[in-house]
């Protein structure tokens, strides 16, 4: 069994949304485990995150999908409080090889969106991940609407988020969480 983690912060619950559609494509694959993992700003304290049982489930993960409301052109500042909570696993090496992938949200269809997935790539990055991005063209229903392939983007601004994200970019979302769980899977079993 693979185990893919949906690390995500949101703010006011649209992220939280296409979390949950990520996790539920990561879920639908056979001999894969999804979970969900939400950076509490409760686990912050003086600018420290430490929530040390969300890292050891990360560890203990072989998939890692991050994904954060874009703020200011780029993750949000608990996000990125999280990311420097992980520099202990970068010294140790200690997530070389995981699968890596990450979603976004905003309020503009481009809303600089593509910055904040570079950024989670780039967290990816350092510490050796494997990326999987989104293999979809924008096609029938919307999917794709938004036309990212780093990753899955959605878009909401004040509207509650049973609104939006919309149902596209939810099943966006659940592509990005199967397609991660499919290589992820076919990993682990080399
Ligand atoms: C501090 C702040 C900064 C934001 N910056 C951007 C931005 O750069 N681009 C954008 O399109 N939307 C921006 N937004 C809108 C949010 O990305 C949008 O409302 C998103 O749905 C919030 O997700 P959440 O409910 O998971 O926090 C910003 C919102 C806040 C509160």
């Amino acid at each position: 069994m693979a185990t893919v983690s949906v690390v995500y912060h949101s703010g006011m619950g649209h992220t939280k949304a296409m979390a949950e559609a990520v996790a539920k494509g990561a879920g639908e694959v056979e001999g894969v485990k999804a979970e969900l993992l939400a950076i509490d700003p409760a686990d912050i304290t003086d600018g420290r995150f430490t929530n040390n049982d969300i890292l050891e489930r990360i560890d203990a993960s072989d998939g890692v999908i991050f994904g954060s409301p874009t703020y200011m052109g780029s993750v949000s500042g608990q996000m990125e409080c999280f990311f420097d909570a992980t520099a202990e696993r970068w010294y140790k090496r200690a997530w070389v090889d995981k699968v890596g992938g990450a979603f976004t949200v905003s309020s503009g269809p481009s809303g600089d969106k593509f910055s904040t997935l570079v950024r989670m790539a780039t967290l990816a990055m350092q510490h050796g991940m494997i990326w999987v991005g989104l293999d979809m063209i924008p096609g029938g229903e919307g999917l794709n609407r938004l036309s990212f392939y780093f990753g899955a983007g959605g878009q909401a601004g004040q509207e509650p988020p049973e609104e939006a994200p919309n149902e596209a970019d939810k099943k966006t979302g659940e592509a990005l969480g199967r397609r991660v769980a499919e290589v992820a899977r076919k990993l682990k079993s080399v």
